[in-house]
């Protein structure tokens, strides 16, 4: 059988009683439809919108990211896979506006997080669930480097994974991945090639791609003077649309 088995954090700190209510009350709205069907056949109906298109991002740590993204771009629905559950009650704090309030209200803002879906768990058994192409992005941002060598079969981006992200991403998609761990940047690039799935097609990897948005590890890694790398893939032989 192969080996699932997920090596982070479920839980950290004691969460909160307001976050905890957020938990109990708003995550039934926005979590990821439970049992998941055998096959989703139109993976648009799972939002409170039609998206035009679909976004998934992995391991998305406290939020910012994915409830930025859901604010920037309100026509695209994302689906938000963390298995921290700290970090879950984060994400639902950033969409119900009381992330900085210590606010226990439980209002959910109006449309914001009509276009997001949360997995409150490890994305990997989504996976076969989605039909072929559905994503146009999706983001692999600060993964856990696992820098020992003899832990180098949990890092995600591998050969077990790849082949699960070439199938999800559709021919004009792209996978993001960054990291402030030059070995894992190597080790990405390396990876990706060594599947002959992706290309590698971001030019300057020090550079963010055009409107990047930052997530909590990578301002607390620059804050500390560690250097990003941004790395783009697109399915090789894909049609070069965007
Ligand atoms: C170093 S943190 C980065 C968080 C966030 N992306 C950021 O940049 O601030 C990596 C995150 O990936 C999550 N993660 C690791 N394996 C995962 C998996 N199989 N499915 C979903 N999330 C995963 C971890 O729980 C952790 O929160």
């Amino acid at each position: 059988m192969e080996d699932k088995r997920f090596y982070g954090r479920r839980k950290g700190k004691p969460i909160k009683t307001s976050r905890q209510r957020l938990i109990d009350e708003l995550l039934p709205r926005v979590v990821f439809p439970k049992p998941i069907p055998d096959t989703i056949t139109d993976v648009r109906t799972i939002f409170g919108i039609i998206p035009t298109e679909v976004w998934l991002e992995i391991g998305f740590g406290g939020g910012e990211h994915v409830a930025e993204l859901a604010k920037r771009y309100p026509s695209v629905g994302i689906i938000g896979a963390e298995p921290f559950m700290n970090g879950v009650a984060s994400l639902l704090a950033h969409l119900n506006g009381s992330h900085m309030k210590q606010a226990v209200h439980t209002n959910l803002e109006e449309g914001r997080t009509d276009n997001v879906r949360i997995w409150p768990d490890d994305v990997r058994p989504l996976f076969p669930h989605f039909p072929s192409g559905v994503f146009e992005r999706i983001f692999i941002l600060y993964p856990d480097p696992w820098p020992k060598a003899r832990h180098a079969e949990r890092r995600f981006i591998n050969q077990k994974n790849i082949p699960a992200l070439a199938r999800l991403i559709s021919e004009t998609g792209a996978v993001y991945v960054a990291t402030d761990v030059a070995d894992y940047a190597e080790w990405a690039k390396e990876q990706m090639d060594l599947s002959g799935l992706f290309q590698q097609v971001h030019p300057d990897t020090t550079v963010p791609p055009p409107d990047w948005v930052p997530t909590r590890y990578e301002r607390k890694g620059i804050a500390a003077g560690r250097h990003p790398t941004y790395l783009v893939f697109r399915k090789k032989n894909a049609i070069f649309k965007k």
